[in-house]
Order: structure tokens, then C-alpha cells, then sequence
């Protein structure tokens, strides 16, 4: 049977790209596979960060993902500092990684420029993420578009890893990508992807008052100066949106009304903040009801690392089998 394994920083709040994105997906996927989610917070420390945030943001990760709909009575949701064997099995691929290779990531040359001093936590960062995936020994990961270089890595590990130390048998099968038709959601503002560190999301459980605040100044096609002038919807963010959140005759409708200027940009983003709501309004019930029980989201963690212990043990084994060092 496949195994679908992914991950998510704890940056403390879901937003409505990394859902799009992929928590969307994992929510649809976890009744066609055995599916594992992990709550990433060894990759979260790589810039400062204050320790009592940390417990905080991965509670209201865990929180937030079963608000969404991950069911762990069917998948299993786990936190990684729980399963040691991620950063063992990470060293032990640092050690066929071509360094190159991770010069050559976008997002390690982005976030590197962005700083001030580079750890070499940053550098290593996607090869945590191979240990995550091939601890598992996972084939399938539901991701955003931008996690796809990364991914490649893990397969380029895998491969590496195999030639070495399992020729004739392929320990680690190669991961490969699932995407959702939202691969990319751009931020409000319309330039940069949507991102917890461009301050420009909309939190999966915000207010309805609050994500209004957010849409109504949000930009549209730029060149779209009056109300009067026809739009393009192809070239803005919010007819984007409209197709992940709006029934497909609404999508329609949208289009027609904003390239003959049947509607202003304002009018177009109520009838979005309606679509919205129709989506989020479970999950905010559902998350506020988990809210007032925080047991039941520790002890979804806690079944979680116990079964992932388990898989990492056995994967482990094996590595320090074929690797030398048991026996
Ligand atoms: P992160 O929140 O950065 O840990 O990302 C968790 C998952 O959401 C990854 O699979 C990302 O590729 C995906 N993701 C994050 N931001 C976006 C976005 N703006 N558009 C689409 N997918 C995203
Ligand atoms: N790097 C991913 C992100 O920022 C998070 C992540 C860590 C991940 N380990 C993973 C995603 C394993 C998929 C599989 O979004």
C-alpha cells in the first residue's frame, strides 16, 4: 500500500496557503493511503526563536490541522523532536550529500541573502526533510510548488544512499510530489507567495471581520485603476482565490463581471468573502471545540509518536545493518 508522508513548521497559525497548498490535500488523501503528517520543529530553530513559542505554536499547529480535518483516527499526526531516528538518519545522509546540491536550493539562497549570519542549520534544512520522508519510507508527498526543488533532494538522497549501501534492493523508494490545482497563492499584497514571514496571509481560523479587513485593501489587477475599467481576472489574486473557494459557476460569473467591469473589485471580494466563510466556518467551530479540550490534541500527538517510534525504529535498523555498525 502507498505511504504518504508530509510535514509543516510550526509557525503557529495554518493560513490559507499552506492549506491551499497542501493541508487541503492531506485532509482528501488521508482516506486513499496510510498518511503520516509531522509537525517540523527541529527545522523550525534554524533562525532565533523563543523556546516557550515553540510549545505554543506546535499546540496550535496540531490544533489547527485537526481543525482542518485531518482525522487521526484514520492518519497519524506527529510532532518530529518525538522520533529521535529524524536527526539521526539526517546525519547519516549529510554524509552522502554533495554539498552543491545544496548551494543550488532557491529557498537556502532566498533566506540566506535575507539574513544577517547563515547557520548551517539553513543549509542542511532539506536534508532533515529527506530524513522525515525516507524514515518512512514514504512514496507520496503532498506539497506546494515551492517544495518541489526540495523534494528532488530526497530523491537524489535516496538514489545516493541506495547506490552506496542497498545496490540490489532499494531500501528508500523515491518520494514523489502530489499537488493540489492551487500550487501557489500569492499574498495579499499580489507579489510574493503567501507566507507567515511576509506578513501577508489570512489565518485559516481568523474572524469573519478580521479576514474582510484583509480582503477589501487587498490588490487586484493593477491595472484596474476605476471601477469602470474592464479587468483582466486571469492576472489577479483574488479571481485566483475565487477558484479555490467558489463553486465553478460563481468562478464564471466572476470572470464575465470583472472584464466588462460589471462589477468593481469590491463587490467581487464580498462575493469571495461569502465562498470563504462557507469553508471556514467549520473549521473555526471545529477548532474552537478543541479549544476548550487541549487533552484531546495532545493525546492525537502522543498515539502519533508512539506508532511513529515504532516505523522509525525498523527503518533504522535497517540503515545500521547495511551501514556496518550493528552486529
Ligand atoms: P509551511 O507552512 O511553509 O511549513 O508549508 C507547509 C506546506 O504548505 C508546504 O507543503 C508548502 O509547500 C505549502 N505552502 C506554504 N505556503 C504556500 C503558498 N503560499 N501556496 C501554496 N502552498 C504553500
Ligand atoms: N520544508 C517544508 C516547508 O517548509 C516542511 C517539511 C519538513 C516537509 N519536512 C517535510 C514537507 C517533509 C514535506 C515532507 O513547507
Amino acid at each position: 500500500m502507498a505511504r504518504i508522508f508530509s510535514g509543516i513548521q510550526p509557525s503557529g497559525e495554518l493560513h490559507i496557503g499552506n492549506y491551499l497548498g497542501a493541508v487541503k490535500n492531506w485532509v482528501a488523501l488521508q482516506h486513499t493511503a496510510e498518511s503520516i503528517f509531522c509537525i517540523v520543529d527541529y527545522h523550525a530553530i534554524i533562525a532565533a526563536y523563543e523556546p516557550a513559542q515553540l510549545r505554543i505554536r506546535r499546540h496550535e499547529m496540531a490544533l489547527g490541522l485537526l481543525a482542518a480535518g485531518i482525522d487521526p483516527t484514520v492518519s497519524t499526526l506527529f510532532v518530529q523532536s518525538d522520533v529521535p531516528e529524524h536527526t539521526e538518519l539526517a546525519w547519516i545522509f549529510n554524509t552522502v550529500t554533495p554539498l552543491g546540491e545544496l548551494e543550488r536550493q532557491t529557498q537556502f539562497k532566498d533566506k540566506s541573502q535575507r539574513m544577517e549570519s547563515v547557520s548551517a542549520g539553513l543549509l542542511n534544512y532539506p536534508i532533515l526533510q529527506a530524513a522525515d520522508i525516507l524514515l518512512y519510507r514514504a512514496d507520496r508527498v503532498p506539497v506546494g510548488e515551492d517544495q518541489l526543488q526540495h523534494l528532488e533532494l530526497s530523491r537524489v538522497i535516496a538514489r545516493r544512499w541506495n547506490a552506496e549501501f542497498a545496490a540490489d534492493e532499494a531500501y528508500f523508494p523515491e518520494p514523489q510530489p502530489v499537488l493540489t490545482p492551487t500550487r501557489r497563492i500569492m499574498g495579499l499584497d499580489g507579489q510574493s507567495k503567501m507566507s507567515k514571514s511576509m506578513g501577508n496571509t489570512i489565518g485559516l481560523l481568523e474572524t469573519r471581520e478580521a479576514i474582510w479587513a484583509k480582503l477589501r485593501p487587498a490588490v487586484t489587477d493593477p491595472k484596474r485603476i476605476k471601477k469602470t475599467d474592464p479587468g483582466t481576472p486571469e492576472v489577479c489574486n483574488i479571481y485566483h482565490l475565487h477558484k479555490a473557494f467558489s463553486p465553478p459557476e460563481t468562478v464564471e460569473h466572476v470572470a464575465v463581471q470583472c472584464s466588462t467591469a460589471g462589477w468593481g473589485c469590491i463587490d467581487c471580494k464580498k462575493v469571495l468573502a461569502e465562498s470563504m466563510e462557507t469553508e471556514l466556518v467549520p473549521i473555526r467551530s471545529r477548532a474552537a471545540a478543541l479549544r476548550e479540550d487541549p487533552a484531546r490534541v495532545q493525546s492525537a500527538l502522543d498515539a502519533g509518536a508512539d506508532k511513529c517510534r515504532a516505523l522509525a525504529r525498523e527503518t533504522i535498523r535497517g540503515v545500521r545493518e547495511r551501514m556496518g555498525f550493528d552486529g
